[in-house]
């Protein structure tokens, strides 16, 4: 990529790399050498640069950590078999978070500030991008309030950072899930369509709840009158009944407009696939796991790309879904996706960036 912004570069002494073990990693554990810090102050993106990752110092009122102005992103970048890099969708996972910035009252980020960051940093750190099957480098932007202020408004200064850790698969095996109907992710003119921090702390304490039940993760209903699936986990979530493709819309702002969400519904149309973007109420999944007619429930995200879903339980009822071959709409759709990130498959809606 054909890069324009001058951002200096402070290399590390001594990589860490030799010390990593690939064929063992752990999503999130593992942290890259380097880092890209840039700094708002006074009104503007100043002081954009790549360093060795290190701690940061914090002062103890840093606003932030008291208010919870912090938003992120998620995204991967794939090496293939010529040793290239490829970024997926870089340029929507900017856009969004401009579009969490501006519900948290936070600084809109340039695109180019994030793109070349973010494609400066990677062509540094190349090789932490792992190369074999299922694995990937997982990227996270970020930005927080820098204040050290304990009052309540929104910050005046900001720190903008991007680092990236080689990961593994996120889920080994499919997941079991448990309809939520008590506990809410988001509401309706609350921050559920914002990759905010505090919606990932809120739901802890639920998920946990549901891991000690012997369930995997929730799946999320509306937090009104919890008769609506909404999400599940940290995912956004499908479901094939009747040969239809059933998802939540994110008209009301209380779901996350997943990148990997729009990318399986963008080749669903392609494929001419029956596709329902509406919400699919408790009522009718419990019918459609009684009569038969679920064929497929996935959790779709950056982290898992689909997370292949075999048992729900609703109303206290475990529902185990019916096994299937390896030709279901999720292992195409997977095999797909696999396909353009690595560039086995032609690239129809541009979504690579290739580095
Ligand atoms: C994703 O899969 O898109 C996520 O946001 C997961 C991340 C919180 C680890």
């Amino acid at each position: 990529m054909k890069t324009s912004l001058a951002i200096p570069v402070t290399k590390t002494s001594k990589s860490r790399l030799p010390e990593i073990d690939f064929s063992n990693l752990v999503f999130g554990k593992v942290i890259s050498d380097h880092m890209f810090v840039a700094d708002f102050v006074n009104g503007e993106w100043t002081n954009a640069r790549i360093e060795p990752y290190a701690p940061l110092q914090l002062n103890p009122a840093n606003a932030a950590l008291h208010y919870g102005q912090s938003i992120f992103e998620g995204l991967k970048a794939y090496k293939n078999e010529k040793g290239e890099i490829l970024v997926f969708r870089a340029d929507a996972n900017a856009r969004r978070m401009n579009e969490s910035a501006a519900r948290m009252c936070m600084p809109s980020i340039p695109e180019e500030l994030f793109l070349e960051g973010l494609t400066q940093l990677l062509d540094l750190d190349r090789s932490w991008v792992p190369s074999s099957k299922g694995s990937s480098l997982y990227i996270r932007p970020f930005m927080f309030a820098t204040d050290d202020y304990i009052g309540v408004k929104p910050s005046d200064t900001y720190k903008f950072m991007i680092f990236t850790c080689p990961v593994g698969a996120y889920y080994s095996k499919p997941v079991s899930v448990k309809v939520e109907t008590s506990f809410t992710r988001a509401t309706e003119g609350g921050t559920g369509a914002a990759k905010t921090a505090g919606n990932y702390a809120a739901s802890l304490y639920p998920a946990l709840q549901a891991q000690k039940a012997g369930y995997d993760q929730l799946l999320w209903t509306d937090g009104k009158t919890h008769t609506k699936i909404e999400e599940s986990g940290t995912m956004n979530v499908m479901f094939k009944i009747n040969g239809k493709l059933i998802t939540a819309p994110t008209h009301t702002g209380t779901i996350l407009k997943g990148i990997t969400r729009d990318s399986v519904i963008q080749l669903a149309k392609d494929w001419n696939e029956t596709l329902e973007e509406r919400f699919l109420t408790v009522e009718e999944l419990q019918n459609a796991l009684e009569n038969g007619t679920l064929e497929e429930a996935f959790g779709v995200g950056t982290a898992a790309t689909i997370a292949h879903i075999y048992k729900i339980q609703v109303n206290g009822i475990d529902y185990l879904l019916p096994e299937k071959g390896v030709d279901t709409f999720s292992n195409r759709i997977l095999n797909e996706l696999d396909g353009i990130k690595l560039g086995d498959i032609q690239d129809p809606h541009g979504w690579m960036i290739k580095l």
